[in-house]
């Protein structure tokens, strides 16, 4: 086995790991911290299914950053939803046989990298244009827009200009699941790409990306708006009235 292999093989075990517990790690601690008083923002609503609801309208149409910033919304949906669209079409190098509906959705994947780096490079523009913006922006806000932009044209380059052999591609991938390291493709942008990849993957829980689990914990969106119906009691001092 060739060292180049064995360095891919070894980087992808570490970076899961780091991705797997510090994620969940990440996860325990934001489902543990404690949220004392009721504050949703209001107009907000006062059913369970009405948060639902709510939070549905958050994540896929991004409603809220919808009403605070169009230039915003436009390019964060548009990269948000091109990237959904371009891991969808990622599955076929991680499962085996590769059912009707992921073959049916390759084409609108592959082209959905174009939204997905315009989106970007209009939020990366922003953070240069706007003076408030650059004013308030931290290397990690620059960081995280250029690695992800790096990953999207790396593979769009491998997709449409320098072709890998994707067969070699997946057999590695299927080998490192299976504990049965087999040898990795050698093209330099596809190497690029991988380890643009696993750097992200070792960041993510450290990192600004964690706005994707945090909106979930967020009690601004995620509580019902009834403190007139029913008291709110934070848990320790449920704990408190006990004693
Ligand atoms: C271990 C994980 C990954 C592997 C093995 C991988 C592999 C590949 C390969 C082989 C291609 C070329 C496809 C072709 O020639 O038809 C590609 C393209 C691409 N990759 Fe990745 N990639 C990974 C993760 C990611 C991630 C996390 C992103 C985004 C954040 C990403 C974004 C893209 C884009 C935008 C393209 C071009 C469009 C496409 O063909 O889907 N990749 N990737």
């Amino acid at each position: 086995m060739s060292t180049l292999t064995m360095v891919f093989a070894g980087m992808f075990y570490l970076a899961t790991l780091l991705l797997v517990v510090g994620l969940a790690f990440k996860i325990y601690d934001y489902s543990r911290t404690p949220a004392p008083l009721v504050i949703p923002t209001t107009p907000a609503p006062t059913t369970q299914a009405g948060v639902v609801y709510r939070m549905a309208k958050e994540v896929v149409v991004f409603e809220s950053l919808f009403k605070a910033n169009k230039w915003i919304w436009v390019f964060g949906w548009l990269f948000h939803f091109g990237m959904l669209l371009v891991l969808v079409r990622h599955l076929r190098y991680f499962i085996n046989p590769i059912p009707e509906w992921l073959v049916f959705i390759q084409p609108f994947g592959k082209y959905a990298s174009f939204m997905m780096v315009i989106g970007l490079a209009g939020l990366l523009a922003r953070r240069f244009l706007v003076d408030r913006v650059r004013y308030i922006s931290t290397p990690s806000d620059f960081l995280m827009l250029v690695l992800i932009l790096g990953i999207g044209i790396t593979g769009m380059l491998t997709t449409f200009v320098a072709h890998t052999d994707i067969v070699a591609l997946k057999t590695f991938f299927m080998g490192l699941i299976y504990l049965d390291v087999q040898p990795v493709p050698q093209e330099p942008i596809i190497l690029a790409h991988l380890v643009m990849v696993a750097l992200l993957m070792a960041i993510f829980p450290i990192s600004k990306l964690l706005h994707a689990p945090g909106l979930f914990f967020s009690p601004t969106r995620n509580q019902v708006d009834n403190p007139r119906e029913r008291r709110h009691i934070a848990a320790w001092a449920a704990r408190l009235d006990q004693k």
